[in-house]
């Protein structure tokens, strides 16, 4: 017969298993200072902080209570000096260093999550497919399985990047690199109309500019499959901007 005690145990097990937490540590390896972005996808809450200054070979610590889905991305070239915080690439638009549940204005490299309750299977990718400002990496540390291994994208697209594709800074130097999707907005870039399977939406010569760079990352919607990573096992992970 189960006492009052006996279930209190029982529930108290099931929470402490359910509330599995990874932690996520950013590391900033770049020259400069870059202004890290969080946003939780899926409905779900944000996370104790949604965007932060991060001092060049500084590194913070996140606690992501799973299951969790979400991304990081990171911006550069940030200032308040007209009293609203801005930033020249990956901006979120909400006018201070907190995104708030704002995503990155395009162009940005992106890290994205899955993390599974309960010790499951993780999914984590970095993305091009929104675009390129920073080189990246995403490590897990402890899990397991025969996809969990680093994710490395260290090209430097913005040194590649056609004219067209362009963003500049305010010296005339290339600060991010859009998508063909966003620069051009055809639907063999994009993926729609009648290119709206893997199929029938090949890479092009300019999903292959980031391909070539940046081989393990997805460089357009319907890229390979081999750009995502898994873990299970609990992993925890570390993303670093500027690898
Ligand atoms: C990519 O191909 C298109 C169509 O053939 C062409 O107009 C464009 O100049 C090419 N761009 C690059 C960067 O090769
Ligand atoms: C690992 O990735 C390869 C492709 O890169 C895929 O074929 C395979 O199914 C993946 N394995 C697991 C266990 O996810």
């Amino acid at each position: 017969m189960m006492n009052t005690r006996v279930i209190f145990c029982l529930t108290l097990a099931f929470l402490v298993s359910e509330a599995h937490m990874a932690t996520i540590t950013i590391t900033n390896n770049c020259a400069s200072t870059i202004w890290p972005g969080t946003l939780t996808g899926g409905g779900g809450a944000q996370l104790s902080t949604t965007g932060f200054e991060l001092a060049s070979k500084q590194t913070r610590s996140l606690n992501v209570a799973a299951p969790w889905t979400g991304r990081f991305w990171a911006r550069t070239q940030c200032s308040d000096a007209s009293g609203r915080f801005t930033c020249a690439t990956a901006d979120c638009g909400s006018g201070q260093v907190t995104c708030n549940g704002n995503g990155a204005a395009p162009p940005a490299s992106l890290v994205e999550f899955t993390i599974a309750a309960n010790n499951g299977q993780d999914f984590y990718d970095l993305s091009l497919v929104d675009g390129f400002n920073l080189p990246l990496s995403v490590a897990p540390q402890g899990g397991s399985g025969p996809n969990c291994t680093t994710s490395t994208c260290s090209g430097n697209v913005n040194s590649l990047c056609p004219a067209e594709l362009a963003v500049k800074g305010s010296d005339g130097s290339t600060i991010a690199c859009k998508s063909a999707c966003a620069a051009l907005n055809q639907p063999q870039y994009c993926c729609t109309g009648a290119f709206d399977t893997p199929e029938t939406c090949p890479p092009t010569n300019y999903s292959m500019i980031f391909k070539n760079q940046c081989p393990q990352a997805y460089s357009y919607a319907y890229d390979d499959r081999s750009s995502t990573f898994s873990c299970t096992g609990g992993a925890n992970y570390a993303i670093t901007f500027c690898p």
